[in-house]
């Protein structure tokens, strides 16, 4: 009965005066189709899942059935703003095996911290779910690999949350790119430089907070005292959890090159630069100065971030230029501009110059898409392959800088780095028991 019932959240048009009335949640409903009913539950419920679960709600007959965290604050929080916001009313776990159980769930959003990812995909798999995974896929190769064999094995719908491939800007940057106007790519810089990436200040380990399940936040990493610095939000400057500003925002953008060169592969040899050149002593393991390329056959990649400042090229922190014969595109997520190059003689401009800068975020349109396609069946904008090539452009050069190669050359078909039994190790993490590595 529960899953029949369609709330309609809408927003539509009121007629003649073009306002915009939201049909408040619960106000009205009727009965819908059981085609038409998705009933999603999360899992990490702090900030980036919350606001994915939000952007569900926001679709008709999208239900919020069970949410789940490790933390009571944050899951009694966020399931209280769920029930006043959308008039829903999730069963609410700690622990997601049990939430696993549960038999109206449909669809699963992963918003926990990336180590948890795969175990995550592949339980909620198993059990029949489609799942919503926040970026980067996993904080390893070996997780990515296990991730890809298993949405195809088990043969359910996977989105990856690397949402600029559903929005606006992006689309249009591929669009430019695909029709030839800045005529042949040959080169694509990008940056990403923001002061969160140096860390916190440090401060001493404490007990677990109340009403915090430490050791399931833990999961499959390594046992340690309970740190503030290395939990909600800031848990990214992590090894054993996450990859710092090379993963966080280095996935989201070196992706956007890597579907303007049509890639999806990991690449074959990467050149690294990775080191700490920030003056104070912070809360963090993962680098805050990194230079990579990637060079192809007639076509290179450059990242390069640095943590702790926060300018960058054309005056923005971070961004991509996809540099052409004819233009150079530069882009952010709310913008994007054509640079034409110039013909000497005539002073004739060799490209049309564009100029949009009201980019709308796109995790809406994300989560449209995946919504979509848990009823067509069909694949979405940010399937796993697509997710493991741009995760492995980011894995590879953290584990470079690891390892001190400044070179690394990747067999994939081996699955093995061609020149470093050091960076060979560092493939697979290992799990703390009684959490396995999934075999697929
Ligand atoms: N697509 C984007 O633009 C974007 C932006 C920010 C973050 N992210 C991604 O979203 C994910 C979450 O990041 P965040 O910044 O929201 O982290 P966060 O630390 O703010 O929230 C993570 C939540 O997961 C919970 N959690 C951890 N382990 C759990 C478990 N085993 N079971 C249930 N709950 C568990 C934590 O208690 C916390 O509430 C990361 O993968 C991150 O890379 C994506």
């Amino acid at each position: 009965m529960n899953r029949r019932k369609f709330i309609h959240r809408t927003a539509v048009t009121s007629a003649g005066i073009g306002m915009t009335t939201v049909i408040p949640s619960g106000v009205w409903s009727a009965p819908a189709a059981p085609s038409d009913t998705l009933n999603v539950a999360l899992i990490g419920c702090k900030n980036m899942g919350f606001g994915i679960l939000r952007h569900h709600l926001s679709n008709p007959g999208v239900n919020c059935v069970a949410m789940c965290d490790i933390d009571d604050n944050v899951l009694n929080a966020q399931a209280g703003q769920i029930r006043e916001n959308f008039s829903q009313n999730p069963r609410l776990y700690k622990d997601f095996r049990k939430m696993l159980e549960q038999k109206d769930i449909d669809a699963v959003i992963i918003g926990t911290p990336d180590h948890w990812h795969c175990l995550l995909l592949v339980a909620a798999l198993q059990s029949g779910k489609d799942v919503y995974v926040e970026k980067p896929m996993a904080n390893s190769i070996e997780e990515c690999n296990i991730m890809v064999k298993a949405a195809k094995r088990y043969n359910r719908i996977v989105q990856v949350g690397q949402q600029q491939r559903s929005g606006f800007i992006f689309q249009k940057a591929m669009d430019l790119i695909r029709s030839g106007s800045i005529g042949k790519l040959r080169k694509i810089n990008i940056w990403a430089n923001f002061n969160y990436g140096a860390g916190p200040a440090i401060v001493a380990d404490e007990p677990v907070p109340p009403g915090i399940d430490f050791d399931m936040w833990l999961g499959p990493a390594p046992n340690r005292p309970f740190n503030r610095n290395r939990f909600h939000g800031t848990w990214r400057l992590f090894w054993d959890y996450g990859g710092g500003l090379m993963s966080d925002w280095g996935v989201h953008l070196i992706d956007m090159g890597l579907w303007a060169l049509n890639i999806v592969k990991a690449p074959e040899k990467v050149l690294v630069y990775a080191g700490n050149t920030f003056s104070e002593k912070r809360a963090r393991e993962t680098f805050d100065s990194m230079s990579v390329c990637y060079p192809g056959s007639d076509w290179v990649i450059n990242f390069d971030m640095t943590a702790g400042v926060q300018r960058g090229p054309y005056d923005m922190p971070y961004g991509i230029a996809f540099i052409g014969d004819r233009a150079t595109i530069v882009a952010d997520r709310s913008k994007i501009q054509v640079w034409p190059e110039w013909d000497d003689e005539g002073n004739k401009l060799k490209a049309e110059e564009y100029r949009f800068t009201e980019g709308k975020e796109s995790h809406g349109e994300h989560v449209k898409n995946f919504i979509e396609c848990v009823k067509t069946r069909n694949t979405p904008a940010c399937p796993p392959e697509i997710a493991r090539a741009a995760a492995l452009h980011v894995h590879i050069p953290n584990i470079a800088g690891r390892t001190g190669d400044s070179v690394l050359i990747w067999d994939d078909a081996n699955n093995r780095f061609r020149n470093s039994e050091a960076a060979n190790r560092l493939i697979a993490p290992v799990y703390r028991e009684p959490w396995e590595l999934p075999r697929i």
